[in-house]
């Protein structure tokens, strides 16, 4: 090596000894005639003086250096007259003996862990100058650790890793495809996999009993900070699963994996499970924060009782009105109210209700339309204190729940009320095999169409698709879903059913879905499996706010790469050779 120790490694104890680093001018400062350099690898930072008066050439060499040139340097470790707590070396300096300029570098764009709130497009442009701040070099340590964790994890339960293709026949998730032109058949197509799932199920079909793999996942859809148009899973496939068995084995695996790669986080134990309904009715959302509690109330028999019509014409409508009791927020203006009010419309909410708790007494725009004792039920249903704001919304059950799952999301973090290194694992089990799609006016399926009914709502499937339950399960966390997974259809005619209550003519999913159908014929395991996304898991673990800082090269939130420009033109040369026309964009 070029060097002997890392910038990052050494301590009192090398103290006399002779050594060699070779790093990146991170800083430097003059005085007292001596030049300091905080030298700089992926392992830390060392300070390293040029004394004139010992090392005259290499403090003449000294002054060419400028931020981001590569050195090397050789020197004696010396204890720093003030140490500096704040480094891990700090402990220690190098005085130079000799020095010598490995590669220049041109200004950088922005300074390397110095400049905070640098624009991402810059950022990303420059992306290898980014990678180099130590924040992301942590992060991307912590992503190498937690995919190590999961394989040796996986591989002492019997699990291998099988490579399944990225070019494949279309296997629709939810989201578009991204395609890929073949040239020895014009007109024909690959698709990226928008995940391994229907290679996973035939691998199970195959005979293979535990099946995984870190795998590079694409869809095209919109993008926001938890979704890249590329991204990873841990997918993995059991053969003769119950679904307590996937959730034991993941829910082992990620207790055993956060103490030991990020110990400074803690997490429940063990995962609370809640059911779909459960988390709608007590969160309004299917992927709840559970750092804290300020949970949905259902107030509908009492508020349905009162002479307030917006309340009682809700309920007799077949809706609902739910409250959340926001601690210590009594005092809130009008103006905060509004705001409030304003974020519960934007969710479809016809309008908020208030109740302020103040010490002065009961403030509410609705109290003229309540008498004492119902004023006082609802505060008593609330279990509210003074102090507290209460917070009603009358809807359709969908939109109370979107509403105040929004509220209690903003006002849990407007408060402080997540403990910051919670991570707050939680299973969602028994989802709805589908969903209305009111826009389209037909079923889709909720987790994705290889998902298995309940067999005790197999029935249903041909009386009301609506009330079937699914063997299928989420893992969330802190307000995201950091996987989703399911017990599969292992059968044919069960899955020609749901195909067709998903609209799927005979032919269409004989044409998309025939190897499927033709293998379950052949003895299929019944089966089942997960997939947590690993961007959004690791960015949790490195309190990220977006994916896009635990993965070395992301893309934009319009699915471009600013390093390399893509995506980009190809040539006239390439178009033809696939036997493809541009038709200028339209
Ligand atoms: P699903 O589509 O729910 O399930 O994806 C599983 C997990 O992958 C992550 N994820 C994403 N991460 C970043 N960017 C995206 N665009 C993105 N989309 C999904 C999420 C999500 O929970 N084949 C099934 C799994 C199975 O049934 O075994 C599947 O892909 O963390
Ligand atoms: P109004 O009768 O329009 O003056 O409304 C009385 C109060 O009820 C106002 O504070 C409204 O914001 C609130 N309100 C109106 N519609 C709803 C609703 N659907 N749910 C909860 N509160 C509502």
């Amino acid at each position: 090596m070029l060097k002997t120790h890392t910038c990052g490694e050494l301590r009192v104890e090398h103290i006399g000894q002779t050594v060699t680093l070779a790093g990146w001018v991170h800083r430097r400062r003059d005085h007292g005639g001596l030049s300091f350099i905080d030298l700089r690898d992926h392992f830390g930072l060392t300070q390293i003086v040029f004394n004139p008066a010992t090392a005259p050439d290499a403090h003449k060499l000294a002054y060419d250096l400028r931020a981001e040139y590569v050195i090397r340097v050789t020197g004696v470790v010396a204890a720093r007259p003030e140490a500096n707590p704040a480094l891990a070396t700090g402990a220690i300096e190098v005085n130079v003996t000799r020095a010598e300029i490995l590669n220049e570098a041109k200004n950088p764009p922005f300074l390397i862990n110095i400049e905070e709130n640098v624009d991402e497009s810059l950022r990303l442009k420059y992306r290898f100058l980014d990678l180099r701040h130590a924040r992301i070099q942590r992060n991307l340590t912590i992503r190498h650790r937690t995919i190590k964790f999961m394989r040796d994890y996986l591989d002492a339960r019997g699990f291998i890793e099988i490579e399944t293709p990225i070019l494949i026949k279309s296997t629709p998730e939810g989201a578009r495809d991204y395609v890929v032109p073949s040239r020895v058949h014009p007109g024909q197509f690959y698709a990226l996999p928008q995940s391994p799932q229907q290679l996973k199920q035939l691998l199970m079909v195959a005979g293979f009993d535990r099946y995984y793999q870190i795998a590079r996942c694409f869809r095209d859809e919109d993008l926001r900070a938890d979704r890249q148009p590329e991204f990873t899973q841990l997918d993995l496939e059991m053969a003769f699963p119950e679904q307590d068995d996937i959730l034991n084995l993941i829910e082992g695996c990620f207790t055993e994996l956060i103490p030991a790669v990020t110990p400074h986080k803690r997490i429940l134990s063990p995962f609370p499970r809640l059911t779909y309904d459960q988390a709608i009715a007590r969160y309004g959302t299917d992927k709840p924060d559970l750092r804290f509690g300020m949970e949905l109330i259902d107030a509908s028999d009492i508020a349905g009782k009162t002479g307030f019509q917006i309340f009682a014409n809700a309920v007799s409508g077949g809706g609902q009105v739910k409250a959340i009791r926001v601690p210590g927020c009594a005092a809130y203006t009008r103006k905060q109210t509004d705001e409030l009010t304003e974020m519960a419309r934007a969710k479809g909410a016809q309008g908020l209700a208030t109740i302020a708790l103040a010490s002065e007494g009961i403030k509410s725009p609705i109290a003229k339309f309540l008498n004492e004792d119902e004023m006082r039920a609802l505060i008593e249903r609330m279990n509210a204190q003074t102090g507290d704001l209460l917070l009603f919304v009358a809807d359709k059950p969908k939109v109370v729940a979107d509403a105040l799952g929004a509220l209690r999301l903003h006002l849990g973090q407007r408060l402080n009320l997540a403990e910051k290194d919670l991570l707050a694992f939680a299973w969602v089990v028994d989802f709805p095999l589908f969903e209305w799609n009111a826009e389209t006016q037909r079923w889709d399926a909720t987790h994705h169409l290889f998902t298995s009914p309940k067999p005790r709502d197999l029935p249903l499937l041909d009386t009301d698709p609506g009330r079937v339950h699914a063997d299928c399960y989420d893992l969330v966390c802190n307000g995201f879903e950091l996987a989703s997974g399911s017990i599969r259809i292992h059968r044919r005619d069960v899955q020609e059913k749901v195909l067709a209550i998903l609209q799927y003519s005979r032919e269409n999913a004989f044409a998309r879905f025939g190897h499927m159908l033709t293998a379950f014929e052949y003895g299929a395991p019944p089966h089942g499996g997960i997939a947590p996304g690993i961007d959004r898991l690791v960015a949790l673990m490195c309190d990220e706010p977006s994916i896009r800082d635990v993965i070395a090269f992301p893309k934009t939130a319009a699915a471009t790469d600013l390093m390399t420009d893509a995506p980009s033109a190809i040539s006239p040369e390439q178009l033809k050779e696939l036997k493809l026309q541009m038709t200028n964009g339209k």
